[in-house]
Order: C-alpha cells, then sequence, then structure tokens
C-alpha cells in the first residue's frame, strides 16, 4: 500500500519509479529464463553490466568467463552482499538506471530483465536507453525478457511491448531479435 502511494507519488513529481527493497533472495521468472538463455560461451572473454543484481546469480555463475562483471542495484543491502562474495573481476556500484548514467567504461553485454517496468514515463525510458546504448560496444547486445519487459506497477507505469521496444530501439540506431522469450537488442 506504502510502496504504491509513494509510487504515485514518484509518477506525479515525474521522478523515476523504483523499487528499493532487497530482492537479493528473490528470483522472477523472467530471471529464470535469462539465465536458462546465458552460456559460459556466451561470456567468454566479454565486458558484462549487470543491471539489478539482486542476488548475484549472474557474477556467481559466470564471472570466471567473463573479462569482468559490473552490476548496479539501488539496494546497500545487495551491494555488501555482492562484495562478500570476492569475486575479483566483480564491481557492483549503486545507480538508479533511470538517471541517465555511465560507468566510464563500455560493455559487450548489458543484461536487464525488467527493462522498463517502473519508468514513470517515455522521458525516464529513453534515458534508459541512451545510456545503455553509449556503454555498448560496437555490435554487441543488450539482453532482455519477454515477462520481465511486459511487467509493470499496477495503475502506476505501464508495461513494454514488442513493437514499443522496436519503436524506442531503432531511435538509438538498435535492432531487436526475439529468440524464444528473450530480445536480444543490439547496434545496427
Ligand atoms: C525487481 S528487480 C528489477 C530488475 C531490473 N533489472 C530493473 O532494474 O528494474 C530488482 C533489482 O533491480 C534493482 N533496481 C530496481 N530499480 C532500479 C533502478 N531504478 N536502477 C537500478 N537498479 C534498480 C534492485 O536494486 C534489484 O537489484
Amino acid at each position: 500500500m506504502l510502496t504504491r502511494l509513494r509510487a504515485k507519488i514518484l509518477k506525479v513529481l515525474h521522478r523515476p519509479v523504483y523499487f528499493d527493497s532487497d530482492f537479493s533472495d528473490r528470483q522472477s521468472q523472467d530471471q529464470k529464463n535469462i539465465l536458462l538463455f546465458l552460456t559460459p560461451h556466451l561470456f567468454t572473454g566479454k565486458s558484462i553490466l549487470h543491471v539489478g543484481i539482486r542476488n548475484s546469480e549472474i557474477a556467481k555463475r559466470f564471472s570466471s568467463y567473463a573479462t569482468f562483471i559490473d552490476g548496479i542495484t539501488i539496494v546497500k543491502r545487495e551491494k555488501r552482499k555482492a562484495e562478500k562474495l570476492n569475486l575479483s573481476n566483480y564491481k557492483v556500484y549503486i545507480k538508479n538506471k533511470y538517471r541517465k548514467f555511465s560507468l566510464g567504461k563500455k560493455y559487450d553485454i548489458i543484461i536487464d530483465n525488467n527493462l522498463a517496468s517502473y519508468g514513470c514515463c517515455e522521458k525516464h525510458i529513453r534515458d534508459i536507453f541512451e545510456s545503455y546504448a553509449n556503454m555498448l560496444n560496437n555490435k554487441e547486445m543488450i539482453i532482455t525478457e519477454i515477462h520481465g519487459l511486459q511487467h509493470h506497477f499496477e495503475g502506476v507505469t505501464k508495461g513494454f511491448d514488442y513493437q514499443k521496444l522496436k519503436k524506442i530501439s531503432s531511435e538509438f540506431s538498435l535492432f531487436v531479435n526475439r529468440i524464444g522469450s528473450m530480445y536480444v537488442i543490439k547496434k545496427i
């Protein structure tokens, strides 16, 4: 109830609607599907950005294959848990993705299971695309998932569908490919 009220107030104030509760012990269907899609081969020699690290599942499984993995979260507890893993090539930053951001690096793969779920409006969603397009190495990809993409905050934010994803991606010279329940977005 309070979360919904807070989200509605944030929306009226035109501020990004975000959850800062600890998700580190939860796993959603979209996250499970992303984990099934990812393989050690895909990560080998690659730089990765994981948006919304939750339980650091991706870093736990794939850090030994990747060149490095960076993660962002807005939950300090998730960051502390990530640091306790002591993975030398895994670094976590506190960042709100609904504000344009950069970590001063380029990534081969950006993984975001709820790409647009909590954006209060298209401006904030465009800010995400701009950040991701700027951080993406040429020809590489952004991975998201169909259920995670449709997920939204009932009555506050709107879900995103394939058509909307294609339209906004094209504005940033990105091209969307659907593979099973995954959306793979690449530079044109
Ligand atoms: C419900 S999932 C959402 C995952 C999704 N990738 C996202 O960013 O919305 C919760 C995870 O996403 C993170 N998260 C939620 N809102 C965020 C935001 N605005 N910026 C960065 N991470 C966020 C949380 O810290 C947590 O790790």
